[in-house]
């Protein structure tokens, strides 16, 4: 009886595909006491893939109902899908122009549909520096998308005046608090100014999870260069970010914030959800990072993600905008350093 002394699963197995055979009948034939504790094992197995068919069963339910909702959101009447996109310099004034056609876009670039409750007030913030070029081209496709989606909408970009290094974490943080001193938005979009949607379905509201929504990026030829990638454009809602404590406001050049970010995501039980198939495109306007410089010691804060959540972000910055409204957009400009958000220690 060396057979008994294999681990019981190989015996399951070895009985299983044993079973299918043609022997199997001459087997019950000959050895009837084994036949009976085979079929015995082959009933409590049967138990256990009710069970995990039980649970394949709500897992598929889940994806059911969730196709449902992305072909509703897909079937949004207005959208078309890929967006021809146009990335031709185009001056301010002639934006401003164009959409002066449409009365119902309001100073700073305030719009909301009028044919229906929008499911988000969704407020766009755009970091921005040294782009003038890159904003009339952003702005142009944002603005006919986000009307297509029936959200409300106002762009906001906050410049950064003065001679540190790029801050987009914090002025992200600045853009936020004073986004919310206009009205109370429920849902934020982080949106960095050279990227540009290729596809109108993508959409911009917010949901129970962080959204990540620059999923495919060219300039990545369209992949995901990693997991955690946070970049580009991201959206949380109001109660997230405020859960999250925002941004970081420790990191100075490029890179990094959008890692802590997606760190501080996770450390708070949220999970980062993407838009499927092409939905996710985005075309980058050349000169990525031009003049700007890189964040050495981003790797050092990112070790210690967790310890500076509460200490640095949302809570510990002080700033003094200086704010105009344009036709498109609000202008909150700020020079930022180092001092307007002291960090403890950790
Ligand atoms: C579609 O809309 C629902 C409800 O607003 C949202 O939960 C879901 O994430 C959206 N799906 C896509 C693919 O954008
Ligand atoms: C789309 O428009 C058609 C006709 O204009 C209408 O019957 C349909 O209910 C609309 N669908 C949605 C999701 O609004
Ligand atoms: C792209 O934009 C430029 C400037 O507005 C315009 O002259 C040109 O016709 C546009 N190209 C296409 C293909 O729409
Ligand atoms: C924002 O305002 C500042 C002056 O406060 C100005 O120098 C800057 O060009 C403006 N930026 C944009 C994008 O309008
Ligand atoms: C804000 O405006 C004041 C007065 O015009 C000016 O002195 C100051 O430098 C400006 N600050 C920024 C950050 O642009």
């Amino acid at each position: 009886m060396r057979v008994l002394r294999i681990p019981n699963r190989s015996v399951f197995a070895l009985l299983f595909l044993f079973s299918l055979s043609s022997s199997f009948l001459y087997f019950i034939y000959v050895a009837p006491g084994l036949v009976n504790t085979y079929l015995f094992m082959m009933q409590a197995q049967g138990i256990m893939i009710r069970e995990s068919v039980k649970t394949m069963g709500s897992q598929m339910y889940e994806q059911v109902v969730r196709g449902t909702y992305a072909k509703m959101n897909g079937s949004l009447n207005g959208t078309e899908g890929p967006i021809d996109v146009n990335m031709t310099e185009i001056s301010l004034e002639e934006i401003q122009e164009l959409f002066a056609k449409d009365p119902y876009i309001q100073i700073g670039g305030h719009w909301k549909p009028r044919d229906c409750m929008p499911r988000w007030k969704v407020a766009i913030l755009i970091p921005f520096r040294n782009r003038h070029e890159h904003l009339p081209i952003l702005l142009r496709h944002l603005i006919p998308m986000l009307q297509h989606q029936r959200l409300q909408f106002a762009f906001y970009v906050i410049e950064q005046a003065g001679f540190h290094p790029f801050n987009r974490a914090m002025l992200f943080n600045v853009g936020f608090l004073e986004a919310l001193k206009d009205m109370d938005w429920d849902c934020i979009i982080f949106h960095d100014v050279d990227h540009i949607p290729e596809n109108d379905r993508n959409y911009y509201g917010c949901g129970q999870m962080p959204r990540h929504f620059a999923a495919k990026l060219d300039k990545y030829m369209y992949l995901l260069p990693y997991n955690e990638f946070f970049g580009g454009v991201s959206g949380l809602t109001v109660e997230q970010f405020r859960k999250i404590n925002g941004f970081p406001n420790a990191f100075w050049g490029w890179g990094g914030e959008d890692d802590d970010l997606w760190n501080r995501v996770q450390f708070a039980g949220f999970t980062v959800t993407r838009p499927g198939g092409d939905l996710g495109k985005y075309k980058s306007v050349p000169h990525h990072h031009r003049g700007e410089v890189q964040f050495l010691g981003r790797y050092a804060l990112l070790r210690h993600s967790k310890e500076r959540q509460q200490l640095d972000g949302l809570q510990n910055l002080k700033y003094f905008p200086n704010i105009t409204v344009e036709v498109l957009y609000k202008n909150i400009t700020v020079n930022l350093t180092p001092e307007l958000a002291p960090v403890g220690d950790y």
